[in-house]
């Protein structure tokens, strides 16, 4: 039978810890206060954003959603960004991505106060992510953070693992390839130029998906074994408009050992990993 790795018990359990952190940090005279910076109306965002405002008031911290005008022009946008990372009462901030067309060459992650980076996307976090100090407090990838937390609650160490990450972007391949590197996994990166793809991936112990297409992992890519284990960080339409991931997940069931599904599995702990980066940074400012 497959395991079916689902985010709402570990969110409840780690929603418990954010609470009792944000009341020690509000007792010490410092509520943390979060502004999402969202450009224009896309849909996907505007109900992403407001997630994440949901989130951080269940936990008692301050969150408030700055909409800018979708045809603002570069400069606006930038001294914009800059102007709310620099004030002194704001603990953290980030632009909610895709930026329009003509902002999109923009690195936000640069205009932002590493300290206050909760989505880990300064060089100055990325830097420390490299270098995989245990000791470091800097702010982690979120997606990255939220896959390895799924693994973790429900007993799938990383640890001696061979693991097949599919998907190099900036913000899931890359950075949780290093962040499952630290934590003493063997990484594989595929993408979309690696030859034969479906080597890779019966090898692998676990293999998380980023690639964005609907279903695209169908149980052809799977060993006989039945062990392996499959993330989802995909969110995708299908041709009928359903919600779904990179997995074929009614088909893979029974045929692996665990499997996240979409929605329900990665998705919500991205947003846990932002709020938890949060109190990290309002902690860090004492
Ligand atoms: N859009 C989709 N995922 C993300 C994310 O992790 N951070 C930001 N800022 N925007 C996103």
């Amino acid at each position: 039978m497959t395991i079916e790795l689902r985010s709402a018990p570990l969110v409840e359990q780690e929603l418990e810890k954010l609470t009792s952190k944000c009341e020690l940090l509000k007792s010490k005279g410092v509520t943390p206060s979060m502004k999402v910076i969202l450009v224009g109306q896309i849909k996907a965002s505007v109900i992403y954003t407001k997630n994440k405002k949901k989130f951080c008031e269940r936990f008692g911290a301050d969150c408030e959603i700055i909409n800018l005008d979708e045809s603002i022009n570069e400069q606006d946008f930038v001294d914009a960004v800059k102007k709310i990372s620099e004030n002194k009462s704001v603990h953290g901030c980030f632009v909610q991505l895709p930026l329009p067309s003509h902002l999109s060459h923009i690195d936000p992650g640069a205009l932002i106060d590493p300290n206050k980076d909760v989505d880990g996307f300064h060089e100055h976090n990325i830097g420390e992510l490299f270098k995989g100090d245990p000791k470091s407090k800097f702010l982690m990838p979120c997606t990255p953070q939220g896959v390895l937390g799924t693994l973790n609650y429900y007993n799938f160490p990383v640890e001696g693992k061979n693991i097949v990450i599919i998907g190099r972007s900036l913000i899931v391949g890359k950075p949780l390839a290093l962040l499952l590197l630290n934590n003493n996994a063997t990484v594989t990166v595929c993408h979309s130029r690696t030859t034969d793809l479906k080597e890779h991936t019966k090898r692998a112990d676990i293999i998380i998906s980023a690639v964005g297409k609907p279903r695209f992992l169908t149980a052809d890519y799977l060993n006989e074994n039945g062990k392996q284990v499959l993330v989802d960080v995909g969110i995708n339409h299908d041709e009928n408009g359903k919600l779904c991931g990179d997995l074929d997940y009614e088909n893979l069931l029974g045929r692996c050992q665990a499997i996240t599904p979409v929605p329900g599995g990665v998705g919500p702990l991205t947003i846990l990993s932002l709020a938890q980066n949060l109190l990290q940074a309002a902690e860090n400012s004492l």
